[in-house]
């Protein structure tokens, strides 16, 4: 049993079955066994390498974002920067890469916040869809491993939030609850003064989430993704599709305003169709560079979407204007 599994059981054998955000903040984050505190290396064959998009990922979102910033100095803060696999790329941005048990968020960001699957890796809390009526989902433990049980009817601000991002409740059986991202969204934008925030990651639309009945929560090990979050809790890296609409909502209470919600495909083709990808790829290119290539616009980019929101007001102080 991992050291996370034995210290979730024993809490729930003192307290009763815990809310799922709860397991999922362990069994990533627990500092002595969470799945993020564990060696670096030892989690890298987990999920799509950084070497398979490197470094064309890297500098072509460089590219996007000094089109979207424009021309002179640039601040660029990255959250959950994991590795800093993108410190290469950024090297012509002040930037500040930023993750767990590193430096804190600035407290005044006039530049870009940026961040890479980053909130698909913030716990969630998950609810059942009992006869259309939503109920907590908690784990407990039954045996010798964690099971699901339906606990109470959820509270105000949980059915609130699943009436406007879940409208059809009808064939639904779960879906989850992204306080933790909307929290976030708050966070920066306390502290983002002009620019931009940009986030890339996997989600749906408030419209695309009837394609997910059963909720996206996903969990991933040496590639192989399965459904089963509970197992092996510290070992495995466990997801949760991101709810683009939610976090469009968040910024605009912040005073926000939405700039684009498009596919990265779209995106990274834009930032290097002027020069037909020449200072990306090098001229010749080589191989692996093209593959890399190949695997952002047809691997994952149609996949993955970059969100851009920014303080309403000028983009970034008038100084920094073109
Ligand atoms: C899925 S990984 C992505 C890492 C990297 N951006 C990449 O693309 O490879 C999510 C990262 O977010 C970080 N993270 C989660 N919660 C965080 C928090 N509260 N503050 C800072 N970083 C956090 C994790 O430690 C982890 O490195």
């Amino acid at each position: 049993m991992t050291p996370v599994a034995e210290k979730l059981r024993d809490e729930i054998a003192r307290g009763g079955p815990l809310p799922f955000r709860r397991f999922m903040e362990a069994a990533l984050y627990d500092p002595e066994g969470g799945y993020y505190r564990r060696d670096r290396f030892g989690r890298a064959g987990d999920f799509f390498t950084a070497e398979q998009v490197q470094p064309v990922f890297g500098r072509l979102v460089a590219r996007y974002l000094r089109k979207l910033a424009g021309p002179g100095p640039l601040q660029v803060v990255e959250l959950g920067a994991g590795r800093a696999d993108m410190a290469d790329a950024f090297t012509g941005f002040r930037y500040l890469p930023i993750d767990i048990g590193g430096p804190a968020l600035p407290d005044a960001v006039d530049g870009v916040v940026f961040s890479n699957e980053f909130f698909d890796a913030l716990p969630v809390d998950r609810v059942f869809f009992q006869n259309d009526v939503p109920v907590e989902a908690r784990v407990g433990w039954h045996g010798d491993r964690f099971v699901w049980v339906a606990g109470d009817a959820v509270d105000e601000r949980t059915e609130a939030y699943l009436r406007r991002y879940f409208p059809a409740w009808q064939a639904r059986r779960s879906a989850e609850v992204h306080f933790a991202a909307l929290d976030w969204i708050g966070r920066i934008a306390a502290r983002l003064r002009s620019g931009y925030h940009v986030a890339i990651d996997y989600g749906y639309t408030t419209r695309e989430s009837a394609r997910f009945p059963d909720g996206a929560l996903m969990s991933y090990r040496r590639h192989q993704a399965s459904e089963d979050v509970l197992a092996e809790p510290g070992e495995r890296d466990i997801t949760a599709h991101v709810p683009w609409d939610a976090l469009v909502d968040a910024g605009a209470r912040c005073g926000w305003e939405l700039v684009s919600l498009r596919p990265l495909a779209r995106t990274l083709l834009e930032a290097g169709l002027e020069d037909r990808f020449a200072a990306v790829l090098g001229d010749p290119a080589p191989l692996p560079l093209r593959l890399q290539l190949k695997t952002l616009l047809f691997g994952m980019g149609e996949t993955f979407q970059v969100l851009v929101q920014r303080p309403a007001g000028p983009a970034l102080p008038a100084a920094r204007q073109p």
